[in-house]
């Protein structure tokens, strides 16, 4: 594997840039039922035979819950500035019934010891860890889910807004939606156009309601969402159907997701493709002022570029999970297929596209967040790679080494040209629980040893740790 060379001449970060990591609760904590917490829909996922490779689950996962301290100095030992976590709607409201102040207190811990490493805690609401009992009223496809995600964002914030001052409320809607309800290949693992429509909707919904009720509690809070972007390019630019899947695959991943929070509008297109599919079932009067309630910052998720075509490749390629490998559009009659660029990939099989990342920023801050004056923060960027254990121990993960790099000199070339990007997160400290892919794929910037829960720092962690201390890229 070899990573695509460094093109920017920019070499220095500017000093307002935040260096950060990224984790999500059920990927990382463990202790899936330790003080209260009950079920999750991805408790109940990893429970279906065949859900998840090798039938692994969250139960122990990192053990962050009971090892939080340890990471915490993992991190400080890197130099981020900034740590991006999610809380557990599962331990904080279990059942999605009462608060539950033991899940709460290991957040009230776990952002102590952050703020004494001086280390700026970065809280995302939802990180697709939907409490089960409410999955079994309904889930995402029922309406009041959206105004039990406020809630219980009021609770967090009743706990914790003193001392987080940055609230990200969904992460990956679309993940959560189309694969969660339509694939059916994360939790629930249902196969329902309506529903998944529904679900797109009411997550979307559920993060303005939030939005608007934390800024009724502090004025002074950087309120946002986090979405996952890709770059679809025509296989064949001069065939009108690949332009059409190009098309398609940046309305229903991108534009569905981006174009309510920033313009207050589902794109016309979109609305076009799913016409008759149940999305006017949901929408009512107001839902769209509310999705698009001022924020102050768009986490934008990139991993992968792709080129896009109505005709299928000879061999199945890309997708987000092991059973989402035949379509990158979900929906009914919209076949859409990736294809091979010819370019290196990671081992989840995604292609290293660092140039994808400063075609989409630019496009963001023209298009969407630099007219709307919205801050643009890359909240994960990484990649798994084949990690080798060293006889010594240690992994020697060029690989994963050249991938950060090449992805942070894009974001160097496009602060240079002119587009203001406010932080980085690396996803993820830790090697974790990677969905549907269970523990077979490592994202990690230190190993975990799965057996011992010993954590051991890779050599991609290192550079990352030294180009934090000097604020530049090696020459
Ligand atoms: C996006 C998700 O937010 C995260 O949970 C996942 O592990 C990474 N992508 C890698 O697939």
């Amino acid at each position: 594997m070899s990573t695509p060379a460094r093109t920017s001449t920019a070499r220095a970060f500017p000093a307002d840039l935040t260096f950060g990591v990224a984790t999500a609760a059920f990927q990382i904590e463990g202790a899936s039922h330790t003080d209260g917490r009950t079920d999750s829909i991805w408790d109940a996922f990893c429970r279906v035979p065949g859900a998840v490779i090798n039938g692994d689950d969250g139960s122990v996962a990192c053990d962050h819950y009971h090892r939080y301290a340890e990471d915490v100095a993992l991190m400080a030992e890197l130099g981020v500035q900034s740590y991006r976590f999610s809380t557990s709607w599962a331990r904080i409201r279990p059942d999605g019934g009462p608060v539950n102040q033991r899940g709460l207190d290991f957040y009230r811990r776990l952002v102590d010891e952050l703020l004494a490493h001086g280390i700026r805690p970065w809280l995302t609401l939802y990180h697709w860890d939907l409490p089960q009992a409410i999955e079994e009223q309904g889930g995402w496809a029922a309406r009041d889910t959206a105004e039990r995600f406020r809630d219980y964002a009021l609770d967090v914030n009743a706990a914790l807004g003193d001392r987080v001052d940055v609230w990200t409320t969904l992460n990956e809607p679309w993940c959560a939606a189309f694969l969660g309800y339509l694939a059916g290949a994360h939790a629930p693992g249902r196969q329902e156009t309506d529903a998944a429509l529904a679900a797109g909707h009411h997550l979307m919904l559920g993060h303005g309601l939030a939005v608007q009720a934390l800024r009724e509690q502090r004025a002074d809070l950087t309120l946002g969402c986090t979405l996952n972007f890709t770059v679809a390019e025509p296989l064949d630019p001069g065939s009108e159907d690949d332009r059409d899947a190009a098309r398609r695959i940046d309305g229903q991943m991108n534009r569905f997701f981006l174009d309510p929070i920033v313009r207050g509008a589902y794109p016309e297109d979109v609305l076009a493709d799913l016409d008759g599919l149940g999305l006017e079932r949901v929408v009512r009067d107001g839902d769209l002022a509310v999705i698009s309630t001022p924020i102050d910052a768009l986490g934008v998720n990139y991993y992968h570029g792709e080129s896009v075509s109505t005709r299928p490749p000879a061999e199945p390629f890309g997708g987000e999970a092991p059973t989402d490998r035949q379509t990158r559009s979900p929906f009914p009659a919209a076949e859409v297929f990736s294809h091979s660029q010819g370019l290196p990939t990671t081992a989840m099989g995604w292609e290293i596209q660092p140039d994808g990342l400063a075609a989409l920023l630019t496009r963001l801050h023209t298009d969407y967040t630099g007219p709307a004056g919205i801050a643009l923060w890359v909240t994960e960027n990484g990649a798994a790679m084949d990690d080798r254990v060293g006889p010594d121990g240690q992994v020697e993960d060029g690989d994963r080494e050249a991938f950060l790099l090449a992805h942070l000199d894009a974001v160097a070339g496009v602060i240079e040209a002119g587009v203001p990007v406010h932080g980085y997160f690396y996803w993820s400290l830790l090697d974790n629980f990677e969905w549907a892919w269970g523990y077979a794929k490592r994202f990690g910037l230190v190993r975990v040893d799965y057996d011992t829960q010993r954590r051991t720092p890779k050599r991609s962690a290192r550079r990352y740790a030294e180009v934090i201390a000097t604020r530049r890229l090696p020459d």
